[in-house]
């Protein structure tokens, strides 16, 4: 099938075309160089680009996933988020070619206690959520074959994520205190900074990898609709960050619990935002690994690619 993937160098992009290059004839598309240029919030590029290649599918990475940037500039977090889902939808829907588009738990406002369905309904808390379902409704009312495959807390051995951050800051903190005391940084007898970490936000952990399968698993599936998508299980930020670093053996470093208070940012995040494949257990094909089996792959490859 001939697929156009968008957002092609992010975190996620990246994986999704490496997925899907062995069977799909792959055109990866980006605002960054090194893919087919294509800034989504440019309508006529986005038409010109869709009937130029006639593609049977898009896979819709690209956004503006800086959470708090949103916040900072809803205008720019609206023209991507949410006009460029519906240039991209428009343009999708005159060739009839199905789309999927990737979204987010910060569709739900956190409040419910209990993971959310795909019957729930969206009360999102802040622009990035606000933005993402507006993307969410442009691919539903314009695509007759569309997916929206809502997922959470992505991490992988590259681009910018949680995950990454953590074992990175970890690795300098203990290179720091390892390192030989010198005249300009004596640094003998001087412990390891813990990581302070928050724990009243509870989530599930998504590999790249994994959720880049997924999403080619729905190639030419004719279950359209909307999917929610995670590693199994759920944890806080805090738990999250104490796995990465048990399992990669840096034992030396602690990770402090901390309140959301403790870490100020722009954006109010969603307390509970675990999503529930209710879809998937319904259809019987919910086969997501747990998020500590996805940790320890994460681990093995950040440590491979290190070398
Ligand atoms: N990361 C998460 O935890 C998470 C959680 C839930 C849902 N998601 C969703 O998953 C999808 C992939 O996320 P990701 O983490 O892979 O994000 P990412 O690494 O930021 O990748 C997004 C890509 O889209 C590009 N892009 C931004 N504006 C664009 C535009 N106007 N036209 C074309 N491309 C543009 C970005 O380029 P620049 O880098 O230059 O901006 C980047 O290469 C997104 O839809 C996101 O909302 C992510």
């Amino acid at each position: 099938m001939r697929i156009i993937v968008t957002g092609a160098c992010g975190m996620l992009g990246r994986l999704v075309c490496s997925a899907l290059e062995p069977k799909h004839h792959v055109i990866p598309t980006d605002v960054l160089e090194g893919c087919e240029r294509l800034d989504i919030i440019d309508t006529t590029q986005v038409f010109d680009t869709i009937s130029r290649f006639r593609p049977e599918m898009v896979i819709h990475c690209a956004a503006m996933t800086d959470v708090d940037g949103c916040e900072r500039d809803p205008d720019r977090a609206y023209l991507v988020n949410a006009v460029g889902t519906w240039n991209l939808a428009c343009a999708c829907a005159s060739i009839d070619c199905t789309i999927a588009y990737v979204s987010t738990d910060y569709v739900f406002d956190g409040e419910k206690g209990a993971p959310y369905t795909e019957f729930d309904q969206p009360n999102p808390i802040g622009v990035y959520g606000a933005s993402k379902l507006a993307g969410e409704a442009a691919v539903k009312e314009l695509c007759r074959k569309h997916y929206i495959v809502r997922t959470s807390w992505v991490f992988a051995p590259h681009g910018k994520n949680f995950a990454l951050t953590i074992i990175n800051a970890a690795e300098n903190r203990i290179r720091a205190a390892t390192s030989p005391p010198t005249h300009l940084s004596p640094k003998e007898g001087k412990s390891i900074e813990p990581l302070r970490v928050v724990a009243d936000q509870i989530g599930s952990p998504t590999y790249a990898k994994d959720l880049a399968e997924f999403l080619v698993s729905l190639v030419g599936s004719p279950l359209y609709g909307t999917y929610h998508y995670t590693n199994a299980g759920s944890c806080s930020w805090h738990e999250f960050a104490s796995t990465i670093i048990e399992t990669a053996g840096m034992t030396q470093i602690g990770v402090v619990p901390i309140k959301s208070e403790e870490w100020p940012t722009p954006t109010r995040r969603p307390k509970y935002s675990v999503l529930r494949h209710y879809r998937l257990e319904l259809l019987g094909r919910d086969s997501a690994r747990p998020w500590q089996d996805a940790v320890r792959e994460f681990v093995s490859e950040w440590t491979t690619a290190k070398r």
